[in-house]
């Protein structure tokens, strides 16, 4: 059986287990999320023999490092692990604003020292003082703005909603992984397709990226983005997407309220079928928590556009 060096202790790893139920198996609190190699906060380094599978996703520069994913990689051989290096794969930041977009929806905007790489609609990773590391994903044009803006739900038991209400102050140094994700407007040929959006909750900060990218490139597709919340309480920068449906003709905004107190209640599901009309000349982008994400996109292939051209970052 395998075996896996980690600090000064070894530890034996079980048939078929990754490196990550291996650790947490033996109480040890390594960062994970998604156990799913989608968030890429249980990353991890070693020095042995790594398998291209296991470093799905990760940046080049990191696989060259020795860097991948613990809950992919399912050894068959001893391997030393090492913990991520702050140098190699973290990034400083400085939180500039902290602002209510309602009641349970936090921007936070931050500094960071080059945002060339920052994509909109593109995700980062958070490392929190305590270890804990959370996915947020970019919801502004970074290069063009100067600053990184991300939309965070507060959540009345999440330890990093907890630390952004007590704790977090303006000119905080945090510490940042990224960027990750493949959801964003990428048309280089300047091709003319239209574009359906989304998303439900939180799931807004990165279509309002990439909707605000396509319309910075002149898209000249239709562009339709639909915003899903529980209550009329939850929907937010209401006013923001009005103001871009008013000046950009071929963006339309849309809310959509399952339990609406001004108009009938609507479910997401139904109301994205309205706009796939021309399904093949069509890209769809959905974003928000992991269930509904997959239902939606189900929808969207069902209605007829290619797996291809559904782009997804699903919250885990
Ligand atoms: S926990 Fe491994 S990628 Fe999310």
């Amino acid at each position: 059986m395998a075996q896996l060096v980690y600090g000064d202790k070894e530890y034996q790893l079980n048939a078929g287990e990754t490196v990550l139920e291996c650790l947490l198996r033996h109480s040890i609190e390594y960062p994970h999320s998604c156990q799913a190699g989608v968030c890429q906060s249980c990353l991890i380094k070693s020095t042995g023999q790594i398998e291209t599978a296991w470093q799905e996703g990760i940046q080049e520069t990191l696989k060259a490092q020795g860097y991948f994913l613990a809950c992919l990689a399912k050894p068959c051989h001893d391997l030393k692990l090492l913990p991520p290096l702050a140098n190699e794969c973290e990034v400083n930041a400085q939180i500039l604003s902290l602002n209510k977009l309602n009641h349970n929806v936090l921007q936070v905007r931050l500094s960071v020292e080059n945002l060339m790489p920052w994509t909109p609609g593109q995700y980062l990773n958070w490392v929190h003082p305590q270890g804990i590391i959370r996915s947020y994903s970019i919801a502004n044009l970074p290069m063009q703005d100067g600053f990184i803006e991300l939309h965070i739900k507060l959540l009345n038991q999440g330890a990093m909603s907890q630390w952004l209400q007590k704790e977090a102050k303006i000119n905080d140094l945090i510490k940042i992984r990224g960027p990750l994700g493949k959801c964003f407007y990428f048309n280089p040929q300047k091709l003319n397709y239209d574009i359906l959006l989304a998303g439900t909750g939180t799931g807004l900060a990165p279509l309002l990226a990439i909707v605000r990218d396509a319309l910075s490139q002149q898209h000249r597709g239709e562009i339709n983005l639909i915003h899903a919340c529980l209550t009329n309480q939850d929907l937010y920068c209401v006013n923001e997407l009005k103001n871009l449906a008013a000046f950009y003709p071929q963006f339309h905004y849309h809310r959509c309220v399952l339990k609406s107190d001004s108009g009938p209640s609507e479910s997401i599901e139904h109301y994205i079928l309205g706009y796939m009309s021309h399904p093949k000349n069509l890209k769809v982008f959905i974003c928000g928590p992991s269930e509904i994400t997959h239902q939606l996109k189900m929808k969207a292939f069902c209605a007829g556009v290619p797996s291809s051209q559904i782009f997804s970052d699903a919250f885990l």
